[in-house]
C-alpha cells in the first residue's frame, strides 16, 4: 500500500476530509510558502491555517507555487475569537478568502469560543456563510462538550468536524465520544505533542519493532482511530515524508492500547483560560 493512499474521513456534513494534513501554526513568510509547496509535492492535500496565524497569504503563495488544481486541495481556516460577532464574522471570512486566493474554504472553523459573544449571534451567521458558498463545510475548535451541544442546538447546517488537542498524553474521552456520537470528524491538533513523542521510550520501543520513527507510530495511532484526522506541523522539508508515511503499516490492538495508556494529568499544551475556563 503506497503511503499516499488513505481513505478520507466521512462525516455528517458529507464533505470528506483527508486523514492527514499539514499544520501551519507559527510558520511565516517564505518558510511557510516553501513548506506548503513541498508538502503538496509530497502528497499532502489538507492544509490547516487560521486567521490568527497571520500566514494565509503565505499559504496561498505555497499553493500557487505547487501548481495543484484548487479542487484537489482541502483548505481549513479558522475565524479568530474576536471576530465572532454578526457584523465581523462574514467580513473576516471574505478577508481570509482574499488572502488565500480562493473563492471557498473547504472547512471553516470557529477557532475558540468567545464567552463575550453569544453563540446565538455567531452560529446563524456561520450558517449563512456556508449557505452562501464561502465554505463547503463548517465546524468548531476548542469547544467543550457542553458548548458543542449548545452549538448543535443553534445550527441548521451540520458541523463536519471539531479541532481538539489530542496526542498520546492527553486523554480526550469525553470529546471523542461527543464528536463520534454526532458523526463529526475529529481533527487532532498538537498530534505529536510539539515533537515530545520523538523521545518517548515507550513509543520508541513500539517504533523499533516496526522499523518506524516514534512520530510515525504516534500519527499511525491517531489516524488508525475512528473518525480521526491529524495535522502535524513541521518547518523541515525532510520531515514531510516521514510524517506522511503512516499508511503502509498498522498497529496491533495491544500496541494501540499501550499508546492510549500514555495519558497523564496536566498534559494539555494549549490553554487559553480567557476563552475556555473549564475543559472537559
Ligand atoms: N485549533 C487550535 O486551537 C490549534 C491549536 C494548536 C495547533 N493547531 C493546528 O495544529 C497543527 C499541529 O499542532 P502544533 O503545530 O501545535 O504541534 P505538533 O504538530 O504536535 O508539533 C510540531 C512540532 O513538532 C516538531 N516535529 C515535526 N515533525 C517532527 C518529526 N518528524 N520529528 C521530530 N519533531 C518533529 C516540529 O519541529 P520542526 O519544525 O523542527 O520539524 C514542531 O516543533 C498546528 O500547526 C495548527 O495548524 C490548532
Amino acid at each position: 500500500m503506497p503511503a499516499t493512499q488513505h481513505t478520507p474521513v466521512e462525516n455528517v456534513a458529507g464533505v470528506a476530509i483527508p486523514k492527514l494534513g499539514l499544520g501551519t501554526w507559527e510558520l511565516r513568510g517564505e518558510l511557510c510558502s516553501s513548506i506548503v509547496a513541498s508538502a503538496i509535492e509530497a502528497g499532502y492535500r489538507l492544509i490547516d491555517t487560521a486567521q490568527g496565524y497571520e500566514n494565509e497569504a503565505q499559504v496561498a503563495e505555497g499553493i500557487a507555487r505547487s501548481g495543484i488544481a484548487r479542487e484537489a486541495l482541502f483548505i481549513t481556516t479558522k475565524v479568530r475569537p474576536d471576530r465572532l460577532s454578526a457584523d465581523k464574522l462574514r467580513q473576516s471570512v471574505e478577508a481570509s478568502l482574499e488572502k488565500l486566493g480562493t473563492s471557498y474554504i473547504d472547512l471553516l472553523l470557529l477557532h475558540w469560543p468567545n464567552p463575550d459573544i453569544p453563540l446565538e449571534e455567531t452560529i446563524p451567521v456561520l450558517n449563512e456563510v456556508q449557505r452562501a458558498g464561502l465554505a463547503r463545510a463548517i465546524g468548531l475548535s476548542n469547544f467543550t462538550s457542553k458548548l458543542l451541544a449548545r452549538a448543535w442546538e443553534l445550527t441548521e447546517v451540520p458541523f463536519a468536524a471539531e479541532q481538539i488537542e489530542y496526542h498520546p498524553y492527553l486523554a480526550q474521552g469525553t470529546m471523542l465520544a461527543a464528536l463520534r456520537q454526532r458523526q463529526m470528524a475529529i481533527m487532532a491538533y498538537c498530534p505529536i505533542a510539539l515533537g515530545k513523542v520523538a523521545s518517548d521510550p515507550d513509543i520508541l520501543d513500539i517504533a523499533r519493532s516496526h522499523g518506524r520513527t516514534p512520530v510515525q507510530v504516534t500519527l499511525r495511532w491517531l489516524t488508525q482511530q475512528d473518525g480521526l484526522v491529524a495535522i502535524p506541523r513541521t518547518s523541515k522539508p525532510e520531515r514531510l515524508a516521514e510524517n506522511f508515511g503512516v499508511f503502509d503499516f498498522a498497529l496491533g490492538e495491544e500496541e494501540m492500547a499501550r499508546m492510549s495508556a500514555l495519558t497523564r494529568p496536566d498534559a494539555r499544551i494549549i490553554d487559553e483560560p480567557q476563552w475556555v475556563p473549564e475543559w472537559d
